[in-house]
């Protein structure tokens, strides 16, 4: 197998009693494009930190290309980092600010108006050059941040929360172009989110931490359709969980539903996706649960489903008003039904 691009090697970093990051093992390839994901706190920034050079780790290492950048300061690393809040100089007119790195490694001339052009054309930039930084909109000054790493030529982009501080429409318009600039240039893209639908929709590969661990690493399909824990299964997605118990090496569903299970007597946990459950009038799966409807809401092509079954459990499910002809009316009983290759089944978590 090629060597990956970056491989790092049981990185960890405490902050005196805080663990921010567990020992973690990842290697992303060139032409990746990789997110860390996880919520508030997780140690994303602390591991991001670290491999641009600004957090030294407690052990482990850093290699790039094979090469060992574990010690090497940031300016040493083919690397580059957009930080949050993007960091601009607000003296410096929009060229200046993209053209700084590449004057501070003594680039000059032809050579570096070329380069600031080329970056600039890459964000498409151009109507904004002779505009002040503070007279530009968050996604412009997104766009110069993104010009001045990439002017770099960096092997690795790190980006942390990139879009974050902009708004919904304009985050998905910006999601496009990242993803076009990364395509464009070829390059290696790591980008810290707590959005996980910007993870989904952007990235090759999502790590998904928590408490300074990586879950699961995988590409989209893998962690929404074969998330490694209970965790995953709901900061991926929309998860409905089924309370469960497995005794004496049969497991059974508080919806009712047993089947044999090796293992300890513990709790459990039946994850199954809103839209893998049917309406069992039109179908019929292996596992039929009876339950009432008791809220429908309305989202446009799709809708809502809220269910509660007799033994009081919560059911979400979704209508697809292209396919899904017949109406359920609010308080009527029917039948919801899945298929057993559907559910996944996780040892219960307590607080997740
Ligand atoms: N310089 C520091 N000194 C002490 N503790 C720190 C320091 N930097 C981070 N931490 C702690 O390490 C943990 C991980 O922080 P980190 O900033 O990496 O999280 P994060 O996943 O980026 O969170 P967010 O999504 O809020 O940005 C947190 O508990 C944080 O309080
Ligand atoms: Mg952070």
């Amino acid at each position: 197998m090629a060597e990956p691009l970056l491989r790092l090697e049981k990185l960890a970093k405490d902050f005196g009693s805080v663990t921010a990051v567990k020992p973690t093992t990842i290697d992303i390839d060139k032409g990746e494009f990789f997110a860390l994901l996880g919520p508030s706190g997780c140690g994303k920034t602390t591991l991001l930190k670290m491999i641009g050079g600004f957090t030294q780790p407690q052990s482990g290492r850093i290699l790039i290309e094979g090469e060992d950048v574990t010690r090497l300061g940031p300016e040493k690393r083919p690397v580059n980092t957009v930080f949050q809040g993007y960091g601009l100089f607000p003296h410096m007119t929009v060229p200046q600010n993209i053209g700084y790195g590449l004057k501070r490694q003594k680039v000059s001339g032809g050579e570096l108006t070329d380069r600031v052009q080329e970056a600039i054309d890459l964000v498409k930039l151009g109507d904004f050059v002779n505009r002040a930084i503070d007279e530009l909109s968050g996604g412009q000054q997104q766009r110069v941040a993104l010009a001045r790493a990439l002017v770099m030529r960096p092997k690795i982009l790190l980006l942390d929360e990139p879009l974050s501080a902009l708004d919904l429409k304009l985050r998905q318009q910006m999601q496009r172009e990242l993803r076009r600039i990364h395509d464009e240039i070829g390059g290696t893209f790591i980008v810290v989110t707590h959005d996980q639908g910007e993870a989904l929709s952007l990235a090759d590969n999502v790590a998904v931490m928590r408490q300074g661990s990586i879950e699961q690493i995988g590409d989209p399909a893998e962690v929404y359709d074969q998330p490694a824990n209970q965790f995953v299964s709901t900061f991926i997605g929309e998860a409905n969980l089924i309370p469960g118990r497995r005794e004496n090496g049969c497991a059974t569903l508080e919806t009712g539903y047993s089947w044999n299970s090796d293992g300890e007597d513990e709790d459990l946990v039946c994850m199954i996706r809103p839209e893998s459950i049917e309406f069992a009038q039109d179908k019929r799966s292996e596992i039929v649960v009876p339950a009432r409807l008791v809220a429908r809401t309305y989202q446009g092509a799709t809708a809502l489903l809220d269910f509660e079954t007799a033994a009081g459990t919560d059911l979400r499910a979704v209508e697809n008003h292209s396919t899904d002809k017949t109406r359920i009316a609010v308080g009527q009983d029917i039948e919801l039904a899945w298929s057993k290759a559907d559910m996944r089944i996780f040892p219960a978590e307590k607080n997740s």
